[in-house]
């Protein structure tokens, strides 16, 4: 854990069932109409973004609505929507989806203040100017976007991903209503849900870790230990939707503070190479950097432990810090996670140039907790192939 920390983020947090009917409200408390608002188009095909738009209209609050979006974005889709926001002359754009949506969403209002496009600004810290206030709406639990200052692209056609960072992007609101979830479909639930888990479990072991990022990550851990399983057995089972909700944004609230590891530096090339989407990369990732990592902090690892699962007694630190990678594989057996890489069709030649790829994804992999080579990678992919 550092011993200097600075803290910043999310100005507001709204959570509670039925919230997105406040849509209006929060826009309203910000600045007013008009407002750009980015949808997932299956988020709008499914009904799930109604009770949002609706509030918009009744209040008549001018607004236009982005939908154009595909699964992990291309960054001309982030200069689309700003487009289409500067039109608009959009005081507000909000974002209501998966990570997709409120990615682009983060990017977009950011894009309506800054010129050129988003690609200009992938790395840290780039923007000049602040961005248009924004209101994240998840609904997935979740890839913690609601809470994050980063917004992740994917270029397929020179292989590229990467993501705008930095403080401007913050969004101002993050509007958290757990019936939102409830039409997310299981084997979706599962991964970002295990996406989550990751964001807490990386941010926890994280080496920017800090006193408020620690407790967000055990709470986080232990509200997805309990109702992960519920909420992909049964999508309408409210108070575990409710929970993985609370969870995904704390853990979303110390990635934020804590930065990730290297979960997420190896699911990078599996996204930029072979499209898999984000969190069923980190998902099948994670036991096996779990595995990796154990060693460096094993006092670390016993504390996940006891927040993910019920404990024997009388285990010693490093016994209960074996039981952490152990539940983490019986969880993602148990919720349909797929076990190897085998499964997503990844060729194993391409193993160096994925670890090559990886390392540099400079910030996760400093964070880290065990000091990881290349050839450290090379080895955890090639474990994960062997599931
Ligand atoms: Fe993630």
């Amino acid at each position: 854990m550092i011993s200097e920390f600075s803290l910043e983020g999310v100005r507001r947090t709204v959570f509670g069932r039925g919230s997105s009917a406040k849509l209006a409200q929060e826009v309203e408390l910000i600045g007013g109409g008009p407002a750009l608002v980015v949808v997932d188009p299956n988020v709008l095909a499914a009904g799930a973004a109604e009770t949002a738009l609706k509030s918009l209209e009744a209040a008549g609050l001018k607004h236009e609505v982005y939908s154009a979006i595909t699964r992990e974005p291309e960054p001309a889709e982030a200069d689309a929507a700003a487009e289409m926001g500067k039109k608009l002359g959009a005081k507000v754009v909000v974002g209501i989806g998966g990570g997709s949506a409120l990615d682009l969403a983060k990017a977009a209002a950011a894009l309506i203040n800054n010129p050129g496009s988003a690609v200009d600004y992938v790395g840290l810290d780039l923007l000049k100017k602040p961005a248009q206030p924004s209101i994240m709406v998840p609904t997935t639990a979740g890839t913690g976007s609601e809470v994050t200052f980063t917004a992740v692209f994917t270029r397929r056609a020179d292989k590229f991903k990467g993501g705008m960072n930095g403080r401007l992007l913050y969004p101002h609101t993050a509007l958290l209503d757990p019936l939102l979830t409830v039409s997310c479909p299981p084997y979706i639930t599962a991964v970002v849900g295990m996406d989550a888990l990751t964001h807490a479990m990386e941010a926890y072991t994280s080496l920017a870790a800090t006193p408020m990022s620690e407790m967000n990550s055990l709470r986080a851990i232990e509200l997805i230990g309990g109702n992960l399983r519920q909420a992909v057995t049964n999508g309408e089972n409210l108070e575990a939707r409710e929970n993985m909700l609370l969870g995904s944004y704390l853990a979303g609230l110390a990635l934020a503070q804590a930065g990730v590891g290297a979960v997420h530096a190896m699911a990078y090339p599996l996204g930029a190479f072979f499209d898999i989407p984000h969190g069923e990369a980190n998902s099948v990732l994670l036991p096996y950097v779990l595995s990796f990592n154990l060693i460096a902090c094993p006092d670390r690892f016993a504390d996940m432990a006891y927040a993910l699962c019920e404990m024997p007694e009388n285990l010693t630190t490093r016994d209960a810090a074996e039981v952490c990678v152990e539940e983490v594989m019986l969880l993602s057996q148990d919720i349909g996670i797929p076990g190897s890489l085998d499964q997503l069709n990844v060729p194993q030649s391409e193993v160096p140039a994925m670890a090559a790829k990886a390392m540099t994804v400079a910030r996760p992999i400093a964070n880290n907790p065990r000091k990881v080579s290349a050839e450290d990678l090379e080895n955890i992919y090639r474990e994960a192939f062997a599931g």
